[in-house]
């Protein structure tokens, strides 16, 4: 059993993450933390209270972290998202709140109550991962893992050069990269292998409600009408934390990531140095495709049934 902590802007893709973590049963999902990134926090946390009760991880606590960058005005990618976060998903509004605690506190906690057990995955901006750090840094070394969705080491998608989470918030990623830890760095070259295209899409409609009431209008709410040769969206977020529990899934480097934050065309680049003596990351470069499907189409699935089901679109699969 894998414990996981999810730190994420929900979002399209953080929310295909969070049924992963939810449907996994070798995942013991210990929290959630929100932060302003794809759409506002107030958004990102309802989408995560919302996602909660929906697919019944009741018992989950979620707390709300930073509304924008530690310096920066805030960025968002409601173009790509949608204005509430969830593209066309209307899901029915949460009863539960949020936690009291701050998404800083929730995640102290959370890893102080089992130190090294708990794998620490961040697929937003990491404003909240870099104001842990800043108040407890030797948290680094209470992670199982640290894993963050975000960077590249050939282009962006926020700008030619920088990956969406890294120019979201660049201040914060450089103090994440430079704390002491490893950082599994699950960048763009490796989640644009993720693509859910039209064959995958057929395999979670196959799934039931959860696929077509929840997977499939989050797989294809966005298409890339600049890209000719769109075969669909790429499921970054998913790609985390499958490597928290499939590492044997990724092919991966190990290389210094520096975070450039002052440059003109260049800010919020992550400049990755495969041949450096000194290495901070885990870049992943390879994925087995086939499996990373076959792995989330499976416990995607897992929502569904009894064993593991809250109720999927307000109808209980138990009935
Ligand atoms: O660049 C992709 C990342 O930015 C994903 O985490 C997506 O949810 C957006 O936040
Ligand atoms: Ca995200």
């Amino acid at each position: 059993m894998a414990k996981i902590l999810l730190d994420c802007d929900p979002g399209l893709d953080d929310a295909l993450a969070l049924l992963l973590a939810h449907g996994d049963p070798d995942i013991d999902l210990v929290a959630v933390t929100t932060v302003g990134g794809n759409v506002s926090l107030a958004n990102t946390t309802r989408n995560a209270l919302r996602l909660r009760e929906y697919l019944g991880f009741d018992a989950v606590p979620i707390a709300a972290g930073a509304e924008g960058p530690l310096t920066r005005p805030a960025a968002n990618a409601e173009h790509v998202h949608g204005a509430e976060g969830l593209g066309t998903v209307r899901l029915p509004e949460a009863e539960l709140a949020a936690s009291e605690l701050s998404a800083v506190d929730l995640i102290i906690r959370e890893i102080d109550a089992a130190p090294g057990e708990v794998h620490l995955v961040a697929t937003g901006p990491l404003t909240n991962i870099a104001l842990t750090i800043r108040r407890d840094p030797s948290i680094v070394e209470r992670v199982a893992s640290f894993v963050i969705m975000g960077g590249s080491f050939t282009r962006g998608n926020a700008t030619p050069a920088a990956e969406f989470n890294i120019f979201a918030d660049p201040e914060a990623a450089e103090i994440v990269f430079a704390a002491g830890w490893t950082v599994v760095m699950v960048g763009l070259d490796l989640t644009l292998q993720a693509i859910a295209d039209a064959e995958i899409l057929a395999r979670m409609a196959e799934l039931g409600p959860v696929g077509t009431d929840l997977a499939v209008p989050l797989a294809t709410f966005w298409t890339n009408p600049d890209d000719a040769e769109w075969r669909g969206q790429a499921v970054h977020d998913v790609c985390a934390v499958a490597h928290v529990t499939h590492p044997e899934l990724f092919q991966s480097r190990r290389a210094r990531v520096e975070v450039e934050t002052a440059g003109h065309h260049t800010t919020g680049m992550t400049v990755v140095d495969f041949a450096s003596a000194e290495p901070n990351a885990i870049v992943p470069v390879r994925l087995d495709v086939d499996g990373f499907w076959d792995y989330a189409l499976g416990a995607w699935g897992m929502v569904g049934r009894v064993d593991r089901a809250g109720t999927i679109g307000g109808v209980d699969p138990r009935a």
